[in-house]
């Protein structure tokens, strides 16, 4: 068949879309063309303020100035190399990481569910070198880990998996903060337990203190490996540099991306020394770790680090949820609960508005995303300042109501 090559012209995006893409994303009608800061542009002009920054990905705003200066430098210099061989960057980014967790080694990817499909191999040899064999993965009811064959068995979800059944085998899912669940589900073939400190996607649903201090002893007990899928809650976003800070105890392993590029794709399973049973061909990607992701990320960390961006974002989450409850406690808002957990949010309503709110957020300037009927979800940049938390209270107050 001959193919016409055309070049892009100008068209309608929302035909376009229509006629083009699969149909896999129910996305909001919006054309955004430019961002900066915690404000993106549509293609008429007209400006928003971003509470979902790419969900929880743009951690210093939209087209941060650090993040481009660093990739401006980077692009002319070296984009790719494929990992045959090191590059600067990505060795700078591995001793930033390591330097400042409790991990000892890392593997490149470039998103979240591969991160975690690192992680899923990386338990399975464990499990073959070090317990008989064992293979099978415990993971929470409500979590999220990713959409490629394995992670999306691993999810909680049987919303996500039901048309790609049959599931790749040797995941088991227990109810999320439930302890006796967990113990009566760890059997010979037991392998790691994986758990996001909080169910992001599920609707920001934090782990317990007891649960995660429990769950921690019964991987010690029984000697099987913790993984924390920390994709949505690294890097800052609960007020902490990866949520385990917040609980006090250690995975054996822990996955990123998301914030961790601050736009850019990269991804990255850490491992502590005892769990890093990888050998030369066990795992790998063609684009991992370049140059360029590396240079971002650097970039991404070392601002968070070197700002007190963790102190800010615990400045701020105190605001909004002072904000957030006054709105509540006028009944007439609708809010029937508010889960928080440093710039990350779901607001649950009592009845099932959360379309709806949403819908008039957008028409009034504001984006925001729902996990569920009943739940908004926020989760602004890392930098948003006191005057934007303020305008995102004005809006969402007149969305509750209007939207009634
Ligand atoms: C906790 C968690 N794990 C994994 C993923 C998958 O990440 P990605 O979409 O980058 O593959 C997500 C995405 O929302 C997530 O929230």
């Amino acid at each position: 068949m001959t193919t016409t090559h055309s070049s892009p012209a100008v068209f309608d995006a929302r035909e376009a879309e229509a006629s083009l893409y699969m149909r896999t994303f129910a996305r909001q009608p919006l054309t955004l063309v430019r961002g900066e800061g915690v404000r993106v542009w549509d293609d008429t002009g007209r400006e928003y303020l971003d509470f979902l920054a790419g969900v929880a990905v743009n951690a210093l705003g939209h087209c941060a100035p650090v993040i481009v200066e660093a990739v401006t430098r980077q692009v002319s210099t070296l984009i790719h190399t494929s990992n045959i061989y090191r590059t600067v960057p990505q060795l700078q980014l591995a001793k930033l990481l390591i330097d400042n967790s409790c991990m000892d080694r890392i593997f490149y990817a470039n998103s979240g569910a591969e991160a975690n499909e690192c992680a899923i191999k990386l338990a399975r040899k464990w499990g073959k070198l070090n317990r008989n064999g064992a293979f099978e993965i415990i993971t929470a009811l409500g979590s999220f880990h990713g959409r490629t064959l394995a992670t999306l068995a691993a999810t909680g979800n049987r919303h996500y998996q039901e048309a790609f059944d049959p599931m790749p085998g040797g995941f088991k899912h227990v109810p999320f903060n439930d302890l006796e669940a967990m113990a009566s589900a760890i059997g010979p073939n037991t392998a790691a337990i994986m758990l996001e400190p909080v169910l992001g996607e599920g609707g920001i649903y934090p782990a317990t203190q007891e649960y995660l201090h429990g769950v921690r002893k019964l991987c010690d007990d029984h000697g099987i490996l913790l993984i924390l899928d920390e994709v949505q809650s690294g890097i800052g976003r609960t007020g902490h540099l990866w949520g385990y800070e917040a609980y006090g105890i250690e995975p054996d392993v822990m996955t990123l991306a998301k914030g961790l590029g601050g736009g850019l794709p990269i991804g990255a399973c850490l491992s502590k020394e005892h769990a890093s049973v990888f050998a030369p061909g066990d795992h790998g990607s063609t684009y991992s770790g370049s140059p360029l992701v590396c240079a971002a990320s650097l970039a991404v960390v070392s601002y968070i680090l070197e700002n007190d961006v963790l102190g800010h974002v615990r400045l701020m989450t105190a605001h909004l949820l002072a904000g957030l409850e006054a709105l509540k406690s006028e009944g007439d808002a609708g809010i029937s609960e508010i889960r928080a957990f440093g710039l990350w949010m779901g607001i649950e309503f009592e009845e099932e508005r959360a379309g709806a709110i949403l819908d008039a957020c957008r028409e009034d300037g504001l984006l925001v995303n729902r996990t569920s009927t009943r739940t908004i979800r926020i989760a602004p940049p890392l930098i948003v300042n006191r005057d934007e938390c303020d305008r995102f209270l004005d809006i969402f107050g007149r969305a509750c109501f209007s939207s009634r």
